[in-house]
């Protein structure tokens, strides 16, 4: 799929400096059909054209569903997966997407970093942090595998993209997601890099329908209603 950034007269330099540091291709206009990035009042804004009517995404964590997990208090089952954690401890979620889950990380307290490969994706969560800053946590544009040794975390938590069903409130960033994203890294080689770099456990997030990752068996479950939580002790 086509990846551009569009510029207009307020925003060239922005978006200008944007195509300089993620190698992103520059227009005045989309010229074909793909996903771009531009500038509206000041904030990017993600445009599909490859779909009528034109479809334009934001991304802000201060409001809306984003909003609401972030200032959640219900126990959920991520965090359950997660567990007790020493205070110093550092938690690693290597397959940020739009953050949903590193926010709820983030209630933990302890020191959260965040990596995201897709440069159109990582740009939207920096910018939405810009606005709602995260105290505790640290975003790194990267391939996870890459990121891994140099991070040191005691808990590597991964998403791999899988297909579920997907409710009617999350489907337009989840339909950007599932089109923006080239191939994921294999869910194989994911797993093995964090058992080989987390110093206490991994948590895997699946389908609840769907096999463990294959490789070594998870050391215990967490079931919910759609997700499950597969989480491997490497202590
Ligand atoms: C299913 S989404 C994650 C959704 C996220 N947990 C949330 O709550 O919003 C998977 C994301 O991981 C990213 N990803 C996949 N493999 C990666 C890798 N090796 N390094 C960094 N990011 C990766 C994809 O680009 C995609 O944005």
């Amino acid at each position: 799929l086509f990846v551009g950034l569009i510029y207009n007269q307020n925003s060239y330099e922005k978006m200008h400096q944007l195509a300089k540091e993620f190698l992103l291709p520059l227009f005045e206009q989309p010229e074909e059909p793909g996903i771009y990035l531009a500038c509206e009042n000041d904030r990017l804004c993600l445009l599909d054209n490859t779909k009528k009517p034109l479809m334009k995404l934001h991304l802000d964590f201060a409001h809306g569903r984003l909003g609401y997990r972030l200032k959640g208090s219900g126990s959920e089952d991520l965090l359950k997966a997660i567990g007790k954690l020493p205070d110093e401890a550092v938690i690693l979620d290597a397959t940020m997407g739009f953050a949903e889950d590193t926010l709820l990380l983030a209630k933990t307290g302890k020191r959260l970093i965040a990596c995201e490969q897709d440069p159109v994706v990582f740009l939207l969560v920096r910018e939405a942090l810009q606005l709602s800053p995260v105290e505790n946590l640290q975003i790194q544009y990267g391939n996870a595998i890459d990121l891994m040794p140099s991070c040191h975390a005691d808990v590597i938590y991964l998403d791999p993209m899988f297909l579920r069903k997907i409710k009617a409130k999350e489907k337009k960033e989840i339909q950007f997601l599932q089109q923006i994203v080239g191939p994921a890294t294999p869910a194989e080689d994911l797993l093995k890099a964090a058992l080989d770099h987390a110093k206490m456990k991994v948590v895997v997030k699946r389908a609840s329908k769907a096999a463990p990752i294959s490789g070594p068996k998870p050391s215990y479950q967490i079931e919910g209603k759609s997700v499950r939580f597969d989480v491997y002790r490497v202590d």
